[in-house]
Parts: C-alpha cells; structure tokens; sequence
C-alpha cells in the first residue's frame, strides 16, 4: 500500500530540477498521489516544468498565486482534471524583489515590499481562503507551506523574505484554526535547510551560508530529497493530527547554540 494511494493534490512552485516542489511531485507521485502541478506563467515560459509533468503523467495550469482570479481557476481546472475535492496541497513559492536586486533591509523598497510579501505569504492566504470559500478540500486534507527559520531567528542577507516567512508562518497557525474547525483540513509550514535552488541561491553569500548551516547540523543540511519526504508524509493519513504547526527539517540546525567545528574554522 503506497502512502498517498487514492489521494489527490496540487503542487505549486516546480521550477525545474532542483525545486523543492519538483522533488515532492515525484514523491507524491511514486506514492501512488495524483497530482495537478502548476507555477507562474512567466516560470512556464523559463522553467522545466512541462518535462516534469510528462514524469508524473499529468498537466500543469499557469497561476499566479496572487491572483484570486487564477487561483479560483486553478482550483476548478484542477478538480476536473482529478476528478473531485483535493486532499493536499503544496505552497512552494518565494520571491522578493528587494533580495534579487540586492536591497539591504535597512533600505528597503516598499513596492517591492508589498510584492515580497504578496507573493511569498499573503498568496497563501488567499489559496487557503479561495479553498474554504469553494470547498473543494476533502476532510483531512493537508496544505503545506515552505518556510526558512529566518523567521524567528535574524540572518541579515534574507532581507525582507523573513518578514514575509514570519507572516506565512502566522498565516498557517491562523487558518489552520479555521480549516481544521470547519473540515479539520490540516495547515502547517516546513521549516527547510538551506537548498541550492533558483530562490535559495539568490541569496547573498548563499554558498557560506550554505556551509555554516550544514556544520551547525547535527546531521548536516537536510537536503531536497529528504525534504519532499516530509511533505509526502504530512500529505498522509500518518499525519492527520498534525497541524496548526512549523516543523523544523533542518538536521537540528534550529536547537543548536554553538557547534566547535564552525569555531575552529573562524579562529584558524
Ligand atoms: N532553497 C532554500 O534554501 C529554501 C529554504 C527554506 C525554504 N525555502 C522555500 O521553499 C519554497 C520553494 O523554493 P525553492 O527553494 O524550491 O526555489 P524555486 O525557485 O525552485 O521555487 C520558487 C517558486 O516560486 C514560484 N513563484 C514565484 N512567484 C510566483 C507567483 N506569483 N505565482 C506562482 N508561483 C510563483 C517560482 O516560479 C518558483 O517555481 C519557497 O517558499 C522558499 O522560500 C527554500
């Protein structure tokens, strides 16, 4: 019996290889899942994502999550393409303008702002209230969201993508109330290592970065793979009292106070 067999779902933010969302597709597919994918129109036009599709033997509708408009379609298009009501769905996006275009915190541009926080958490409110509006979750269904520990801790380079995982975050704790209330619908954050993707590398200094984290770990950076496992399993009925929560996957990078090797290396 395969974890996800007779279970539906959309996942967003497949780019190309090496997203994140790219690897839960492909897991939940050889979980026996059937999966809608979707992304961006203009990251249909650049991305991989049609190859990724003919892999899961599926289609991909363009949305723009922060479109109420697409996401509505999206929702209907989706449910035809599956046949019903949905039972998971991943929130795999993240962009700010002021991060690629190398504006510090402290001078920041606010339009881009509101379309850093647009994008990268208000959209998830809006996939989950469009959602609870048509009703077209099943019962015990699970939304997942991606999410960076810079929203509790400071990491300077993340510039304002931490604000806007603070209110993803917050949107989870907030709408999960609601959804679980209303169908108990499960909504949780996955709070991930540092990943070489498109928008994990657009941060300055990633590479550092990248292994700083990975000697901070107890088991080291937890990688993309091990990721979509998780996500995988939050999808599942294994994990159908799980919600309203953030889950570090992040090889005990979140626990740590100081790691001697990452002092060793500064003081050689
Ligand atoms: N890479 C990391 O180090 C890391 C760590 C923790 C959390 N995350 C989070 O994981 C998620 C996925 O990112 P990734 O690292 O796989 O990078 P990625 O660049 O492969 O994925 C980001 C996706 O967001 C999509 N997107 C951007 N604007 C959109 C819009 N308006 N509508 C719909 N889709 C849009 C992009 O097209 C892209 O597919 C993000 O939320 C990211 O913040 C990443």
């Amino acid at each position: 019996m395969k974890l996800l067999e007779g279970k539906v779902g959309l996942i967003t933010g497949a780019l190309d290889e090496n997203s994140i969302a790219w690897k839960v597709a492909l897991k939940a597919y050889d979980q026996g899942a059937r999966i809608v994918l979707t992304n961006a129109p203009v990251a249909l036009r650049m991305g991989k994502v049609n190859e990724l599709a003919r892999l899961c033997q599926t289609e991909v509708v363009p949305a723009d999550a922060t479109s109420l408009d697409d996401i509505r379609r999206l929702y209907e298009k989706s449910m035809e393409l599956l046949g019903g009501k949905l039972d998971f769905v991943l929130h795999s996006i993240g962009m700010s303008p002021n991060v690629r275009k190398g504006r510090a915190y402290t001078d920041l541009n606010y339009d881009f702002l509101q379309k850093t926080l647009d994008i990268s958490a208000i959209s998830f409110h809006k996939m989950l209230q469009t959602a609870y509006q048509m009703d077209c979750i099943n019962p015990w269904g699970s939304f997942t969201a991606l999410t960076y520990i810079a929203a509790q801790r400071v990491f300077p380079d993340y510039g304002d993508m931490a604000d806007a995982k603070a209110l993803l975050e917050s949107i989870a704790r907030g709408f999960g109330y609601h959804y679980g209330k209303f169908r108990k619908v499960r909504v949780n954050t996955v709070s991930q290592s540092p990943t070489w993707t498109t928008a994990g590398s657009g941060v300055k200094g990633f590479d550092a970065f990248f292994d700083f984290a990975h000697k901070m770990s107890p088991l080291g950076n937890a990688p993309a793979e091990a990721c979509a496992d998780f996500c995988v399993f939050l999808f599942s009925d294994m994990a159908r009292y799980i919600t309203m929560q953030n889950l570090y996957h992040d090889g005990g990078f979140s626990n740590m106070g100081v790691d001697p090797a990452v002092i060793l290396k500064n003081s050689e």
